[in-house]
C-alpha cells in the first residue's frame, strides 16, 4: 500500500511543512514554499545511501584515491582535484545554453576512447545528440546514447550495461513512479539524485549530473541537491563572450577553489591553458583607467585588466556599477580613495568591469582597482608596462598578499617590465631578470608611482 501526502516544500532550501506558509521558517525566503503531492512506498526513506554493510575497521577498507578516471579535458581534471573518482556523483550547474551539455558529451566522447559511457539524455532526442556529437567531432562505438527520463529504466541499463562513465542531462527531468510529484519538483529531484548516489557508490560508476539555475543563481529545485552529491561545478560565463569558467563550489575528493578556463567556439568547447594572455588580449594600453593585476586562481595565477571610468555625476546620488569585481569591495576602496588619498569621488559615477568577462575575488585585486580608479578620475595613464597587485586596508595601508612569488612569475613570464608588490611582501624570494619590483607601503605612494610619467 502507499501513503499519499501533500506538503509544502520550500524550492530554495528543501524544508517541508504541512501547512502552506509565505515565508519559510528556515531560509526566510517569501513566497517560496511549493506544493507537492508525493506517494511513497512504505519503509523507503528518501535519499536514502545506506548499502546494508557490516561497520569495518578504517585500516582494512580498500582506497580507490589513486585509480581517478581522467576525462580527456585536462581543464575539467584539474578542477576535480586531478581526475573523476570512481563512484562519484558530480553535479554540474549553469544557466540554459551555456554549454553544460557540450561539455559533457566532449568528456563522455573523450573517455570511450578506454571504456563504455552511458549519455542518458533527458531533454534531447537521439538525433539531437547525434547532431552535436557530429559537430564536436564524436565517433565511439562505445559512446552509448539512451533517451530516458524514467529513473527505474536508467537504473536498469547503467546496472546492465556497467558502464565507466555515465551521464544523466538532466536531473530535473528524470522522475521515479515511486512518488507522485512531477518531474523537477524538490522530492522527485531529491530522490532520483539520491538514487543515483547510491547506485554509483554501488557499483563504483562515476556518474555526472546536470543541473539548471535559477535565475538566483541556485541549483533550481532544491539546494539540498548540492548536499547529496559529492562534487558541485558551476558552469559560467557572460552570453556574450565565448570564454566559460568551470568553478567547483564543493568537492569530497580535493580542493574547491581550481576553476578551469573553456572557450567556446563552433566545434565545441577548446581549453584554454594560457588564460592570462587570453584575457589580456585586446587591451589597450594609451588610454586612462586601465591597469593589469595578477589574481590566484586556485593553484595558477591569472593575469587580468581592470577597467575603470570615473565620470561627473549629472544626479545627487552618484552610480556605482561592477561587473567581474565584487561591488562591496568597490565601495571600500572608493572610501580609502576619498579619505586616504585625497580623491573628490563622492560627486563621480564609479563604473569598474574586468576585460573579457573573468571574474576576480580576490583581496590581492584590491589595489589595481583603486590605481584604475584613480586613474580614470585623474585622466592620467598607468604604466602600460606594470602588473600591481597589493590588498588595501581601511586606514590606506598596502597588505601583504599570498602566492605573490607565482603573481610575479607570471608577469614575467608574460613580458611585463614592472611589479608593483606590497612592502610587506618584499625580501620573498622574487628575482626575475628583466623585471622591477616596486614595493608599496600606502595607496598614496601607490598612485604617484602607477602614474609617474
Ligand atoms: P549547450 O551545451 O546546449 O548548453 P546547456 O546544455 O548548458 O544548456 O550549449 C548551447 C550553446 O552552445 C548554444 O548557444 C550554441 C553553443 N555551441 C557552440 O557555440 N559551438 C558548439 O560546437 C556547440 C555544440 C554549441
Ligand atoms: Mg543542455
Amino acid at each position: 500500500m502507499t501513503r499519499q501526502k501533500t506538503k509544502y516544500v520550500c524550492k530554495d532550501c528543501g524544508y517541508e511543512t504541512p501547512r502552506w506558509l509565505g515565508k519559510c521558517p528556515s531560509c526566510g525566503e517569501w513566497g517560496s514554499l511549493i506544493e507537492e503531492v508525493s506517494s511513497l512506498k512504505p519503509g523507503r526513506r528518501l535519499g536514502d545511501v545506506s548499502m546494508g554493510c557490516a561497520p569495518r575497521p578504517i585500516t582494512e577498507l580498500e582506497s580507490t584515491g589513486a585509480m581517478r578516471l581522467t576525462s580527456g579535458i585536462s581543464e575539467l581534471d584539474r578542477v576535480l582535484g586531478g581526475g573523476i573518482v570512481p563512484g562519484s556523483l558530480v553535479l554540474i550547474g549553469g544557466d540554459p545554453g551555456i554549454g553544460k551539455s557540450t561539455l559533457l558529451l566532449q568528456v563522455s566522447g573523450a573517455v570511450s576512447r578506454d571504456v563504455h559511457v552511458l549519455y542518458v539524455s533527458g531533454e534531447e532526442s537521439s538525433n539531437q545528440v547525434k547532431l552535436r556529437a557530429d559537430r564536436l567531432g564524436i565517433y565511439s562505438d562505445n559512446l552509448l546514447v539512451m533517451p530516458e527520463v524514467d529513473m527505474e529504466r536508467i537504473e536498469h541499463w547503467i546496472r546492465n550495461i556497467s558502464p565507466g562513465l555515465v551521464v544523466v542531462d538532466s536531473i530535473q527531468t528524470v522522475f521515479t513512479k515511486d512518488l507522485s510529484s512531477a518531474p523537477g519538483s524538490v522530492s522527485q529531484v531529491s530522490e532520483c539524485a539520491g538514487r543515483l548516489m547510491r547506485t554509483a557508490k554501488e557499483l563504483e560508476i562515476p556518474i555526472c549530473i546536470v543541473g539548471h539555475v535559477t535565475k538566483q543563481g541556485a541549483i533550481a529545485g532544491p539546494r539540498v541537491l548540492e548536499h547529496i552529491v559529492d562534487t558541485v561545478l558551476y558552469f559560467e560565463g557572460e552570453r556574450h563572450h565565448s570564454f566559460r569558467v568551470l568553478r567547483c563550489v564543493k568537492n569530497r575528493f580535493g580542493s574547491t577553489n581550481e576553476i578551469g578556463v573553456f572557450q567556446m567556439r563552433d566545434t565545441g568547447l577548446s581549453e584554454v591553458s594560457n588564460p592570462s594572455e587570453v584575457f589580456l588580449s585586446g587591451r589597450s594600453r594609451m588610454v586612462s583607467g586601465s591597469c593589469v593585476t595578477a589574481s590566484v586562481e586556485g593553484t595558477r595565477p591569472i593575469l587580468a585588466e581592470i577597467e575603470a571610468l570615473a565620470t561627473r555625476t549629472p544626479f545627487g546620488v552618484p552610480r556605482r556599477t561592477t561587473t567581474g569585481v565584487d561591488s562591496n569591495r568597490v565601495a571600500i576602496i572608493l572610501a580609502v580613495l576619498e579619505k586616504r588619498a585625497g580623491l573628490g569621488l563622492s560627486s563621480c559615477d564609479v563604473y569598474v568591469s574586468v576585460a573579457g568577462g573573468a571574474r576576480l575575488n580576490e583581496p590581492a585585486t584590491d589595489l589595481a582597482i583603486a590605481c584604475a580608479i584613480a586613474s580614470s578620475f585623474r585622466n592620467a595613464l598607468c604604466h602600460p608596462d606594470l602588473v600591481i597587485i597589493g590588498e588595501v586596508g581601511l586606514s590606506g595601508e598596502i597588505r601583504a598578499v599570498n602566492r605573490i612569488e607565482s603573481r610575479v612569475a607570471e608577469a614575467a613570464k608574460l613580458g611585463f617590465g614592472k611589479c608593483m608588490i606590497p612592502a610587506p611582501n618584499v625580501g620573498l624570494r622574487i628575482n626575475h631578470e628583466n623585471l622591477q619590483v616596486i614595493s608599496v607601503r600606502t595607496i598614496g605612494d601607490a598612485l604617484e608611482l602607477a602614474m609617474k610619467r
